[in-house]
């Protein structure tokens, strides 16, 4: 039997049934057998999924411009970028190289959140020519007043969430016990008063049988970054929706999928630790919570716009030393990045401010802002 299975097998022959969100948890962060902290980062042209940054640089470069721009905006000396969940590193190498290749490098910092050790070597060994530009933490509780920019990309899908459904009128959160196939599912009480008031707040009209997941993970990474941060932003880039769309009556088996060689499945079950496990990101929620924990939000739009807002036709001109070569194999990059076929319309970027202007406009919504939508 699987490693996790094992696991939470025993888990519940010492305390009963384990949440949903406990297996995810696990499937996916087992210090031991988990999909993130066994072995080699599982993303990749050559893995189970493939991320923006690892299409092509012109990601990250692109990304670069738009915090060159913050940076002017908040007038700092240094300007300091956060990243957690940097997978293998690309985001980083791509947006350091592209500040480098401006001359800016020396005016930034850059912090990699990093809680496990085979990524950290990983992204060292990715980003061995910028070592000295990067500091490794693994976690945030160390850093306060920081005045920059806090970045993730596809974070927030791989926070392990409560899965909920409505049955006879009342929500119940799922819970798994041993079955036949490693688990079966059943549906209890909530696990706790958050999920609940959640359910009462924003679910109160959906019909029986309608099942979904609570991402409340992210309300406790907002209110961390509120205290992080003294003065700057959030980019947050993920695939999700807003919150009418996320609990759109016909969404009603939820966005919960397991990923594994570039194949995406609804078991979520099977072989726990050897696939990915996400749900799409509410971004509503974090635009909500991000308010409550004292952001404004600045912009929501998809990642095509946000993108094209950065001067696409310049940024290549520099990454490739001339003017742009029709043939250059960055175009097909360019397609699956800002076409809204593909990552350029699954994908939404949101930005959130603290202690800037209110009415800041930043490059990445330039052509379009949906954040009034949220
Ligand atoms: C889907 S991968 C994305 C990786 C990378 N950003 C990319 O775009 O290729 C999600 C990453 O988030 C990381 N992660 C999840 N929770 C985290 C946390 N609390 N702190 C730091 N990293 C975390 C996982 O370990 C994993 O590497």
């Amino acid at each position: 039997m699987n490693e996790i299975t094992k696991e939470l097998h025993r888990i519940v022959d010492e305390n009963g049934p384990v949440t949903f969100k406990k297996f995810m948890e696990l499937a996916l962060y087992h210090p031991k057998y988990g999909y993130y902290t066994k072995g080699r980062f599982p993303g990749g042209i050559s893995g189970d999924f493939v991320t923006s940054p690892h299409t092509n640089e012109l990601f990250g470069a692109l990304m670069a411009r738009q915090l060159i721009q913050m940076k002017e905006i908040l007038g700092t000396k240094k300007f300091t970028i956060i990243e957690m969940g940097a997978g293998a590193g690309y985001m980083a190498l791509d947006i350091l190289n592209f500040l480098r290749k401006m001359g800016k490098s020396e005016e930034f910092n850059y912090v990699i959140i990093e809680p496990f050790d085979n990524n950290v070597l990983l992204q060292k060994h990715i980003l061995r020519d910028f070592i000295e530009l990067v500091e490794w933490r693994s976690d945030t509780a160390g850093i306060s007043d920081m005045e920059g920019c806090f970045l993730s990309n596809e974070l927030l899908d791989a926070f392990p969430v409560h899965l909920i459904e409505k049955d006879k009128g009342v929500w119940k959160e799922v819970f798994l016990v041993p079955g036949e196939k490693g688990f079966d599912e059943v549906l209890m009480q909530p696990s706790s008063v958050d999920v609940e008031d959640y359910c009462k707040k924003w679910l109160n009209d959906l019909p029986d049988g309608y099942r979904t997941e609570i991402n409340l993970e992210i309300k406790a990474w907002i209110f961390d970054l509120s205290r992080v941060i003294k003065r700057g932003f959030v980019i947050t880039v993920d695939y999700g929706h807003t919150r009418n769309e996320y609990f759109h009556p016909s969404r009603n088996r939820g966005t919960l999928l397991s990923y594994f060689r570039q194949q995406v499945s609804e078991d979520i079950y099977s072989d726990p630790g050897n696939r990915d496990i996400t749900a799409h990101v509410n971004f509503s929620d974090v635009d909500y919570w991000g308010k409550e924990a004292l952001f404004d939000t600045v912009g929501y739009s998809s990642q095509c716009f946000f993108l094209a807002g950065q001067d696409v036709e310049k940024v290549i001109e520099i990454l490739e030393g001339k003017k742009r070569d029709p043939f250059s194999p960055r175009n097909a990059a360019l397609k699956s990045l800002l076409l809204p076929q593909g990552m350029g319309e699954s994908h939404k970027v949101l930005i959130q401010s603290k202690g800037v202007e209110t009415d800041v406009q930043l490059n990445g919504f330039k052509f379009t802002n949906k954040k009034s939508r949220l």
